[in-house]
Protein backbone atom coordinates (compact mmCIF):
# COMPACT_ATOMS: atom_id res chain seq x y z
CA UNK A 1 0.00 0.00 0.00
CA UNK A 2 1.69 3.09 -1.15
CA UNK A 3 -0.23 6.32 -0.14
CA UNK A 4 0.36 10.09 -0.23
CA UNK A 5 -1.52 11.96 1.98
CA UNK A 6 -2.28 15.98 0.87
CA UNK A 7 -4.11 18.56 2.58
CA UNK A 8 -3.05 21.73 4.02
CA UNK A 9 -1.19 22.10 7.65
CA UNK A 10 -3.57 21.15 10.68
CA UNK A 11 -5.50 19.02 7.98
CA UNK A 12 -4.11 15.74 10.47
CA UNK A 13 -2.45 13.92 7.88
CA UNK A 14 0.42 13.14 11.04
CA UNK A 15 -2.40 11.70 13.14
CA UNK A 16 -3.76 9.49 10.72
CA UNK A 17 -0.34 8.24 9.58
CA UNK A 18 0.28 7.08 12.55
CA UNK A 19 -2.34 5.17 12.95
CA UNK A 20 -2.54 3.72 9.13
CA UNK A 21 1.21 2.75 9.90
CA UNK A 22 0.29 0.83 12.81
CA UNK A 23 -2.55 -1.22 11.18
CA UNK A 24 -1.16 -1.58 8.07
CA UNK A 25 2.50 -2.58 9.49
CA UNK A 26 3.78 0.33 6.61
CA UNK A 27 6.45 2.78 7.98
CA UNK A 28 5.18 6.87 8.28
CA UNK A 29 7.02 8.69 6.23
CA UNK A 30 7.18 12.73 7.29
CA UNK A 31 9.84 15.34 5.60
CA UNK A 32 8.49 17.45 8.45
CA UNK A 33 9.55 14.99 11.36
CA UNK A 34 12.94 14.25 9.43
CA UNK A 35 13.42 17.58 8.63
CA UNK A 36 12.88 18.83 12.58
CA UNK A 37 15.27 15.78 13.55
CA UNK A 38 17.87 17.03 11.44
CA UNK A 39 17.25 20.43 13.16
CA UNK A 40 17.31 18.87 16.56
CA UNK A 41 20.47 16.87 16.25
CA UNK A 42 22.51 20.61 14.83
CA UNK A 43 22.80 18.29 11.41
CA UNK A 44 23.98 20.55 8.25
CA UNK A 45 20.34 20.08 6.79
CA UNK A 46 18.57 20.99 9.76
CA UNK A 47 20.23 24.21 10.01
CA UNK A 48 19.51 25.18 6.47
CA UNK A 49 15.96 24.20 6.53
CA UNK A 50 15.34 25.72 10.30
CA UNK A 51 15.13 29.42 8.39
CA UNK A 52 12.46 27.79 5.83
CA UNK A 53 10.25 26.01 8.32
CA UNK A 54 10.58 28.98 10.82
CA UNK A 55 8.95 31.11 8.84
CA UNK A 56 6.34 28.54 7.45
CA UNK A 57 8.06 28.50 4.30
CA UNK A 58 9.06 25.62 1.66
CA UNK A 59 12.69 24.27 2.33
CA UNK A 60 14.04 24.21 -1.33
CA UNK A 61 12.50 20.89 -3.51
CA UNK A 62 16.37 19.73 -3.69
CA UNK A 63 16.45 19.19 0.00
CA UNK A 64 13.63 17.36 0.42
CA UNK A 65 13.62 15.21 -2.88
CA UNK A 66 16.93 14.05 -2.04
CA UNK A 67 15.80 13.07 1.37
CA UNK A 68 12.92 11.13 -0.08
CA UNK A 69 14.83 9.56 -2.08
CA UNK A 70 16.97 7.98 0.28
CA UNK A 71 14.27 7.12 2.22
CA UNK A 72 12.47 5.25 0.28
CA UNK A 73 15.62 2.86 -0.67
CA UNK A 74 15.17 1.47 2.76
CA UNK A 75 14.08 -2.07 2.75
CA UNK A 76 11.13 -1.53 4.94
CA UNK A 77 9.32 0.35 2.17
CA UNK A 78 8.82 -3.00 0.19
CA UNK A 79 5.30 -3.59 1.71
CA UNK A 80 4.11 -0.11 1.19
CA UNK A 81 4.56 3.22 2.70
CA UNK A 82 3.07 6.37 3.48
CA UNK A 83 4.46 10.07 2.28
CA UNK A 84 3.14 12.62 4.82
CA UNK A 85 4.18 16.41 3.70
CA UNK A 86 5.88 15.00 0.97
CA UNK A 87 5.76 15.46 -2.34
CA UNK A 88 4.60 19.74 -1.71
CA UNK A 89 5.27 21.27 -4.91
CA UNK A 90 4.60 19.77 -9.09
CA UNK A 91 8.31 19.52 -8.80
CA UNK A 92 8.86 17.29 -6.24
CA UNK A 93 5.83 15.53 -7.28
CA UNK A 94 7.64 15.25 -10.97
CA UNK A 95 11.01 14.14 -9.62
CA UNK A 96 8.84 11.72 -7.37
CA UNK A 97 7.30 9.88 -10.33
CA UNK A 98 10.59 9.72 -12.04
CA UNK A 99 12.33 8.02 -9.29
CA UNK A 100 9.46 5.61 -8.79
CA UNK A 101 9.40 4.75 -12.82
CA UNK A 102 13.36 3.74 -12.39
CA UNK A 103 12.31 1.00 -10.09
CA UNK A 104 8.96 0.58 -11.58
CA UNK A 105 6.99 1.41 -9.01
CA UNK A 106 4.07 3.66 -8.15
CA UNK A 107 1.49 5.38 -6.08
CA UNK A 108 -1.61 3.17 -5.20
CA UNK A 109 -3.43 5.83 -3.64
CA UNK A 110 -3.28 10.24 -2.98
CA UNK A 111 -5.79 10.58 -0.09
CA UNK A 112 -6.53 14.48 -0.10
CA UNK A 113 -8.11 15.44 3.29
CA UNK A 114 -10.05 19.06 2.28
CA UNK A 115 -9.83 20.77 5.50
CA UNK A 116 -11.29 24.65 6.32
CA UNK A 117 -8.85 27.15 7.24
CA UNK A 118 -10.76 27.72 10.62
CA UNK A 119 -10.26 23.86 11.64
CA UNK A 120 -6.83 24.41 10.15
CA UNK A 121 -5.94 27.40 12.63
CA UNK A 122 -7.79 25.87 15.75
CA UNK A 123 -6.30 23.02 15.07
CA UNK A 124 -2.11 24.42 14.79
CA UNK A 125 -2.31 26.87 17.26
CA UNK A 126 -3.67 24.19 20.04
CA UNK A 127 -1.32 21.79 18.81
CA UNK A 128 0.88 20.48 21.54
CA UNK A 129 4.00 17.83 20.98
CA UNK A 130 5.51 15.67 23.36
CA UNK A 131 9.97 16.78 23.38
CA UNK A 132 10.33 13.19 24.03
CA UNK A 133 8.63 10.94 21.78
CA UNK A 134 7.05 13.32 19.12
CA UNK A 135 3.45 12.38 20.11
CA UNK A 136 0.62 15.25 19.15
CA UNK A 137 -1.49 16.55 21.42
CA UNK A 138 -4.27 19.37 21.11
CA UNK A 139 -5.37 21.43 23.94
CA UNK A 140 -8.87 20.68 23.38
CA UNK A 141 -9.27 17.86 21.10
CA UNK A 142 -7.02 16.11 22.14
CA UNK A 143 -6.18 17.02 25.82
CA UNK A 144 -3.49 14.86 27.70
CA UNK A 145 -4.70 13.55 31.18
CA UNK A 146 -1.94 15.89 32.88
CA UNK A 147 -1.92 19.88 31.26
CA UNK A 148 2.18 19.89 29.60
CA UNK A 149 2.85 16.08 30.12
CA UNK A 150 2.98 13.35 27.65
CA UNK A 151 0.29 10.46 28.88
CA UNK A 152 2.41 7.64 26.54
CA UNK A 153 6.21 8.02 27.62
CA UNK A 154 5.30 11.16 30.86
CA UNK A 155 8.33 13.45 28.22
CA UNK A 156 7.19 17.62 28.44
CA UNK A 157 5.15 18.94 25.73
CA UNK A 158 5.64 22.19 23.66
CA UNK A 159 4.13 24.30 21.41
CA UNK A 160 6.18 23.81 17.46
CA UNK A 161 7.23 27.51 17.31
CA UNK A 162 6.06 27.63 13.15
CA UNK A 163 2.55 26.79 15.33
CA UNK A 164 1.76 30.66 16.20
CA UNK A 165 -1.14 31.82 14.56
CA UNK A 166 1.24 34.42 12.37
CA UNK A 167 3.38 31.24 10.89
CA UNK A 168 -0.01 29.09 10.94
CA UNK A 169 -1.35 31.67 8.43
CA UNK A 170 1.63 31.57 6.18
CA UNK A 171 1.47 28.28 5.76
CA UNK A 172 -2.46 28.31 4.73
CA UNK A 173 -0.78 30.84 2.30
CA UNK A 174 2.00 29.10 1.08
CA UNK A 175 0.02 25.78 0.68
CA UNK A 176 -2.24 27.26 -1.63
CA UNK A 177 0.04 28.54 -3.94
CA UNK A 178 2.48 25.65 -3.77
CA UNK A 179 0.88 23.18 -2.61
CA UNK A 180 -2.46 23.12 -3.60
CA UNK A 181 -1.73 22.43 -7.74
CA UNK A 182 -0.66 18.82 -6.49
CA UNK A 183 -5.12 18.24 -6.80
CA UNK A 184 -5.38 18.60 -9.97
CA UNK A 185 -2.35 17.57 -10.70
CA UNK A 186 -3.09 13.50 -8.59
CA UNK A 187 -6.72 14.10 -10.32
CA UNK A 188 -5.65 14.11 -13.75
CA UNK A 189 -3.41 10.57 -13.12
CA UNK A 190 -6.91 9.11 -12.02
CA UNK A 191 -5.47 8.22 -8.20
CA UNK A 192 -6.55 10.68 -6.06
CA UNK A 193 -9.58 10.60 -3.37
CA UNK A 194 -11.39 13.26 -1.46
CA UNK A 195 -12.04 13.16 2.13
CA UNK A 196 -12.99 15.52 4.95
CA UNK A 197 -10.06 16.58 7.35
CA UNK A 198 -12.32 18.54 9.16
CA UNK A 199 -13.56 14.90 10.36
CA UNK A 200 -12.94 13.89 14.08
CA UNK A 201 -9.87 11.57 14.14
CA UNK A 202 -12.33 8.15 14.57
CA UNK A 203 -14.77 9.03 12.05
CA UNK A 204 -11.75 9.77 9.67
CA UNK A 205 -10.11 6.59 10.03
CA UNK A 206 -13.65 4.83 9.35
CA UNK A 207 -13.83 6.66 6.15
CA UNK A 208 -10.20 5.81 5.03
CA UNK A 209 -10.73 1.98 6.23
CA UNK A 210 -14.02 2.04 4.07
CA UNK A 211 -12.10 3.58 1.40
CA UNK A 212 -9.60 1.32 1.28
CA UNK A 213 -11.86 -1.92 1.53
CA UNK A 214 -13.84 -0.34 -1.72
CA UNK A 215 -10.77 -0.33 -3.50
CA UNK A 216 -9.38 -3.28 -2.67
CA UNK A 217 -5.77 -1.52 -1.72
CA UNK A 218 -5.23 -2.76 1.57
P1 LIG B 1 5.08 19.45 8.40
O1 LIG B 1 5.59 18.93 9.65
O2 LIG B 1 4.81 18.51 7.26
O3 LIG B 1 3.82 20.32 8.75
P2 LIG B 1 2.44 20.50 7.98
O4 LIG B 1 2.18 19.92 6.68
O5 LIG B 1 2.33 21.95 8.03
O6 LIG B 1 1.58 19.54 8.75
P3 LIG B 1 1.15 19.57 10.21
O7 LIG B 1 1.94 18.58 10.99
O8 LIG B 1 1.15 20.96 10.74
O9 LIG B 1 -0.36 19.13 9.99
P4 LIG B 1 -1.00 17.70 9.85
O10 LIG B 1 -1.92 17.70 8.69
O11 LIG B 1 0.03 16.60 9.88
O12 LIG B 1 -1.87 17.68 11.17
P5 LIG B 1 -1.64 16.87 12.52
O13 LIG B 1 -2.09 15.46 12.34
O14 LIG B 1 -0.26 17.08 13.03
O15 LIG B 1 6.05 20.58 7.79
C1 LIG B 1 6.62 21.57 8.61
C2 LIG B 1 7.58 22.41 7.76
O16 LIG B 1 8.65 21.58 7.24
C3 LIG B 1 6.97 23.07 6.51
O17 LIG B 1 6.33 24.31 6.81
C4 LIG B 1 8.21 23.24 5.63
O18 LIG B 1 9.00 24.33 6.04
C5 LIG B 1 9.00 21.96 5.91
N1 LIG B 1 8.64 20.88 4.99
C6 LIG B 1 8.09 19.66 5.32
N2 LIG B 1 7.90 18.91 4.21
C7 LIG B 1 8.34 19.66 3.16
C8 LIG B 1 8.38 19.44 1.76
N3 LIG B 1 7.93 18.27 1.18
N4 LIG B 1 8.87 20.42 0.97
C9 LIG B 1 9.34 21.59 1.50
N5 LIG B 1 9.32 21.87 2.83
C10 LIG B 1 8.82 20.90 3.64
O19 LIG B 1 -2.71 17.57 13.48
C11 LIG B 1 -2.61 18.92 13.86
C12 LIG B 1 -3.30 19.12 15.23
O20 LIG B 1 -4.69 18.78 15.14
C13 LIG B 1 -2.76 18.21 16.34
O21 LIG B 1 -2.83 18.91 17.54
C14 LIG B 1 -3.72 17.02 16.37
O22 LIG B 1 -3.78 16.45 17.65
C15 LIG B 1 -5.04 17.68 15.98
N6 LIG B 1 -5.88 16.82 15.14
C16 LIG B 1 -5.46 16.03 14.12
N7 LIG B 1 -6.50 15.42 13.54
C17 LIG B 1 -7.61 15.84 14.20
C18 LIG B 1 -8.99 15.57 14.03
N8 LIG B 1 -9.42 14.74 13.07
N9 LIG B 1 -9.86 16.16 14.87
C19 LIG B 1 -9.43 17.00 15.84
N10 LIG B 1 -8.12 17.32 16.05
C20 LIG B 1 -7.22 16.74 15.23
Amino acid sequence: MKLILLGPPGAGKGTQSVVLSKTYKIPHISTGDILRESVKSGQALGLKAKSYMDKGELVPDEVVVGIVADRLKNDDTKKGYILDGFPRTVKQAEELDKALKTIRSSIDMVLYFETSAKTAIERLTGRRVCKACGFNYHVKNIPPKKAGICDKCGGELYQRPDDTEATVLNRLKVYEAQTAPLISYYAKSGILDKVSGDLGVNELNKVLSDLFAAKKIA
